[in-house]
């Protein structure tokens, strides 16, 4: 063995780390990690909707939800704003979670999809290529529990769930957390009926986040 020392391994100058420097927490290293993911899916080109769109719309909410609402993908008001669920079916998401009485350090919102698919025709082939994005995001921001919003977010994230309208306003079990469905905000603008199932299937997630 050459060198000195005793393992043979070359020695590595250590740097003094004075008492007044911040220690990284590990906080700090999932916030980086967040940034550097965020950065990805704003240059992502993997497939077709990379180019088309204005923005790639990432999240909405804390960093540290008890609960995440997964969506489609983003339509004509948050491809402009960047942003997921700002536009009809947002305001209905929003007052939903008021209704229910989240805080804004509860919950947050993203998509399936990224980018604006045109149409706002949903694109399972683009949501295979994404999907490496929202499991990365789900990883970091370790909610509790999700909240499926439509019959694609639930498919996507419980393979396994019967129909949307079977399963909506049913809590489930899918690996280490559980998952409520719902059914689309969108869907429930389209008639009566929807809208009091909506309504219904929201207090029900709200009686089960009390007793959680
Ligand atoms: N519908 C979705 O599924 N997501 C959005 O961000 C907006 C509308």
């Amino acid at each position: 063995m050459g060198g000195p020392g005793t393992s043979g391994m070359r020695e590595v100058p250590r740097i003094r780390r004075e008492a007044t420097d911040p220690v990284p927490s590990a906080e700090s290293g999932r916030r980086a990690a967040w940034d550097r993911l965020a950065r990805e899916i704003h240059a992502c080109r993997r497939c077709p909707l990379g180019s088309r769109r204005t923005h790639a719309v990432v999240y909405r909410g804390t960093l540290s939800p008890r609960v995440v609402f997964v969506g489609e993908a983003p339509g004509a008001a948050e491809d402009r704003a960047g942003i997921p669920f700002v536009g009809r079916s947002g305001r209905r998401l929003d007052a939903a979670i008021a209704r229910i009485g989240l805080a804004p350090s509860d919950w947050g919102v993203l998509n399936l999809l990224k980018c604006r698919p045109p149409s706002n025709r949903f694109d399972r082939a683009a949501a295979h290529t994404c999907r490496p994005f929202l499991d990365r995001q789900l990883a970091l921001l370790r909610p509790n529990g999700l909240v499926t919003l439509g019959a694609s977010a639930l498919r996507a994230l419980d393979p396994r769930a019967p129909p949307v309208l079977e399963a909506a306003g049913v809590p489930r079990t899918v690996g280490p957390r559980w998952l409520f469905p719902l059914i689309h905000p969108a869907a429930a603008l389209r008639s009566r009926r929807l809208t009091e199932r909506w309504e219904h299937d929201v207090d029900a997630l709200g009686r089960w986040l009390i007793a959680g």
